[in-house]
């Protein structure tokens, strides 16, 4: 397909949303909070906040140039980008790492739904163990957790075979704003919440006592997963942005907005867990055990507004999930359309029918297939592990190494758009950051993901 033919986002508005919502998604929801009280509250924050700066803005940055200068798919933009030599193929594995994470993270925002529907037919009501049963016999379960990954797989592919303007586009500006107003609902109700005050202190008063070399580096970590960079996602969605988009300021609203979502999850997870005494536990169990218990304890008194809060938690983790999940089906549709020169429904269908596959065999592996594991972890993790601790540092690096080296400096700075006197400052500090912040940044968070620092 020529670039002439090829479509933008219809706004800037759209565009932004869109990313956004590939952004948001369950790592602010469930890791971010986590990790900030674990390491320091506030002081965790702070540095989370420099590592967005040094490290998560300008890999998105680069991103931005890389997509929007091929105005095609992730692969083809890397090769266009680089004259067609093997760099390309760090948009191939880009491209294979999002479609890699398309199944797992399907299956996860499953549950989500599936806690929609425990909420609505009334099933979330126990005590602590039951929770804790509840989750295990569900996600175990051989015939639910499928039954979910389909519905949200279904619903992902329908937006899709819309294209970007009329599926994408139209429906993160319906998702993103609601998302935004529960959220904002929700962080009322918990820090209405007797006790409250003590889960918004455990937040924000820094200790920076917790702060150890390991807490820079999880900082680091999250802020290339929050922003969903390495996976293709944002090449992608840059490929639509006009050439009028300054990428700067997007990459500065779009990170911002992440952000922030992380943060008021924070003032909704523990205000809550505070104010019954619970301490928040991490990952899975914090969101499908220890809130469902949180929530129906904090409103004891009010099951009804109990109700409500878990309606509202799990339909924002569900629409966090489905945006994301939205943008990795999108890197791997453009791929495959674009390469084949097949049509979009074409591509979209293939997508959909192997993440299908992927989704259900990562959550049988955690039940009836358990056989299925590697190195004694089943499947899912397995997935999880080799995308997000290896395939994703890598991408990343040698997109940093591939911009900062390689590229002709001039085809990058063309992609400032729309700085006027400023383009030449922000390019330079730009060029810096890519040719040695980043790439050192990205190896040592590597090495000592891998264990060897
Ligand atoms: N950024 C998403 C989150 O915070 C995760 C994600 C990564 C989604 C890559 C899409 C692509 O949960």
């Amino acid at each position: 397909m020529s670039n002439t033919e090829r479509v933008n986002f219809g706004s800037k508005l759209g565009a932004i949303l869109a990313t956004a919502g590939s952004a948001v998604g369950l790592g602010n929801v469930w890791r971010f909070p986590y990790m900030a009280g674990e390491n320091g509250g506030a002081a965790f924050i702070l540095i989370y906040f420099g590592c967005v700066l040094i490290l998560g803005l300008p890999c998105m940055l680069g991103e931005f140039i890389i997509g929007r200068h091929g105005a095609s798919n992730t692969y083809r933009a890397y090769s266009k980008i680089s004259g067609g030599s093997s760099w390309k193929y760090i948009g191939f594995l880009g491209v294979l790492t999002g479609f890699l994470i398309t199944g797992y993270y399907a299956v996860v925002a499953g549950w989500c739904l599936q806690y929609v529907f425990a909420t609505i037919t009334g099933q979330l009501h126990g005590d602590p163990q039951y929770f804790a049963d509840y989750f295990s016999n569900f996600s175990m379960d051989p015939f639910m957790p499928l039954f979910w990954t389909l519905v949200v797989i279904i619903v992902t592919h329908v937006v899709i075979i819309n294209g970007v303007r009329g599926g994408i586009e139209k429906i993160s500006k319906m998702l993103m704003p609601t998302l935004f107003i529960l959220l904002v609902m929700m962080v009322v109700a918990a820090c209405l919440l007797p006790n409250a005050s003590k889960g918004i202190a455990f937040l924000f008063v820094p200790d920076w006592g917790k702060v150890t070399s390991d807490v820079f580096l999880g900082a680091l970590g999250q802020s290339f997963y929050s922003l969903s960079i390495a996976m293709g996602c944002i090449c992608t969605f840059a490929s639509y942005f006009s050439r009028q988009t300054n990428l700067i300021k997007s990459a500065l609203q779009i990170s911002a907005l992440d952000s922030l979502v992380a943060i008021l999850a924070g003032l909704v997870i523990f205000p809550a867990a505070f104010s019954v005494g619970v301490q928040p536990n991490s990952g899975a169990s914090l969101v499908f055990i220890t809130l469902p218990n949180v929530f129906q304890q904090a409103f004891g008194n009010q099951p009804l507004i109990g109700v409500i809060v878990s309606l509202m938690f799990y339909g924002l983790l569900s629409l966090a999930a489905l945006t994301s999940l939205i943008s990795l089906h999108e890197v791997s549709t453009a791929f495959l359309y674009e390469e084949l020169h097949i049509s979009r429904k074409k591509g979209a269908l293939i997508v959909t029918i192997s993440t299908l596959v992927i989704g259900s065999i990562c959550s049988l592996s955690l039940g009836n297939w358990s056989g299925l594991s590697f190195f004694g972890k089943p499947l899912f993790e397995v997935f999880d592990f080799v995308t997000g601790q290896i395939f994703l540092p890598i991408g990343g690096f040698l997109t940093c190494i591939f911009l900062g080296w390689i590229v002709p400096k001039q085809v990058v700075k063309d992609e400032f758009t729309n700085w006027g006197t400023l383009k030449g400052t922000f390019f330079n500090f730009f060029l810096f950051t890519m040719r040695f912040v980043c790439p050192v940044c990205i190896l040592v968070i590597f090495l000592h993901q891998l264990g060897v620092i």
